[in-house]
């Protein structure tokens, strides 16, 4: 009898293991542990046992009990952890997750950043809340000309707020830096700026720029020349030139505008173009003389670029609306 309890109580305990869901359970429950299981039979056979072996046989029938009771008790927990409502299949693929990548405007200020910090120039930064005086006073702009008026500037409204301005380019970061370092300087700058334009397919009322600046003694129209050329091979490819064109800004003199021959995607196919990028030029003494450096002693070159157009340009995309809409769908194509 006892070796028939031992066979028992292992074959119950490999039985519970193969044991899958709640039915299967029940079903182990009324075979082993009911009214007319085989536990209970096991304890009706202990009449028939000699009555020197009883002890020893009805102690181990509690024990066998309480071991198979004891691991029943464990897969019932387990079963009742499973939640309700709906199954889940794990082994289900499941649904794709979207995933992130960089935005196209952000991918083209990566590069631009790039190629000008291999060139020497380092990062600067100002900021979008400006005064009047970085915007226009020291960049040579003076208090009755047309583009400061209120049509063509986002004025921050209030008496507290005094004349603050969200900036309309990134040469206010020219003033900054010249404030805080000392010539010779090499800076770029890239942020927003902000313009109150009607949007349309190549308007908007914020967009990115990249300012740079260069300050040294005998700097020349070469020297921006150069620059601008040995930007545009590595940003654009070997093929790429630049082009001036004679032209006016308050904070330049001379004063330049800057086409690139870029490859542009028209209808999927790579093309060269000459593409309008900005302005550019030498810097104008009087904005040496508002930050108190020495137009006698320092020459300069600055130059100033749209972003989002070059952005454009380059990935053959028609419309800048769609560079700020978020459309994922849009957006995927250049991660
Ligand atoms: N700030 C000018 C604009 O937004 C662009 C520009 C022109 C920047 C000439 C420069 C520059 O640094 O030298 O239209």
């Amino acid at each position: 009898m006892l070796a028939e309890l031992d066979s028992m109580e292992q074959e119950a305990i490999s039985e519970l293991a193969t044991v899958a869901d709640a039915a299967a359970l029940e079903a182990f429950r009324v075979r082993w542990l009911g009214a007319n299981g085989r536990l209970r039979a096991a304890m009706d056979a202990l009449k028939t046992v000699p009555k020197d072996q009883k002890p020893a046989v009805g102690k181990r029938v509690n024990e066998v009990k309480a071991a198979i009771e004891g691991v029943f008790n464990a897969r019932k927990d387990a079963f009742a952890a499973v939640p309700k409502g709906p199954l889940v299949d794990v082994t289900e693929p499941g649904l794709p997750m979207g995933e992130g990548a960089r935005h196209v405007v952000a991918k083209t200020i990566d590069g631009i950043v790039e190629v000008l910090g291999r060139m020497g120039f380092s990062v600067a930064d100002g900021p979008e809340l400006e005064d009047e005086w970085h915007n226009f006073n020291a960049l040579n702009i003076p208090e009755s000309h047309p583009a400061r008026g209120p049509a063509d500037n986002f004025f921050l409204g209030g008496e507290v707020a005094g004349k603050l301005l969200l900036r309309t380019q990134t040469s206010t970061v020219q003033i900054r830096a010249m404030e805080t370092m000392k010539p010779p300087l090499k800076i770029c700058a890239i942020g927003r700026v902000y313009r109150p334009d009607a949007h349309d397919a190549t308007h908007y009322s914020m967009f990115h720029q990249v300012e740079g600046l260069y300050i040294d003694r005998h700097v020349s129209m070469v020297d921006l020349k150069t620059t601008l050329v040995q930007f545009a091979k590595a940003f654009f490819g070997p093929e790429a030139e630049v082009r001036l064109r004679p032209s006016f800004f308050p904070f330049t003199e001379p004063s330049a505008e800057l086409d690139m021959k870029m490859k542009i995607i028209r209808n999927g196919k790579p093309e060269w173009k000459w593409i309008e990028l900005g302005g550019c030029g030498m810097v104008d003494p009087n904005v040496f003389r508002a930050v108190g450096i020495d137009p006698e002693e320092w020459t300069g070159f600055a130059f100033g670029l749209g972003i989002e157009r070059v952005a454009m340009r380059k990935y053959g995309i028609g419309d800048i609306r769609l560079l700020f809409e978020n459309d994922a769908r849009f957006l995927r194509q250049f991660a």
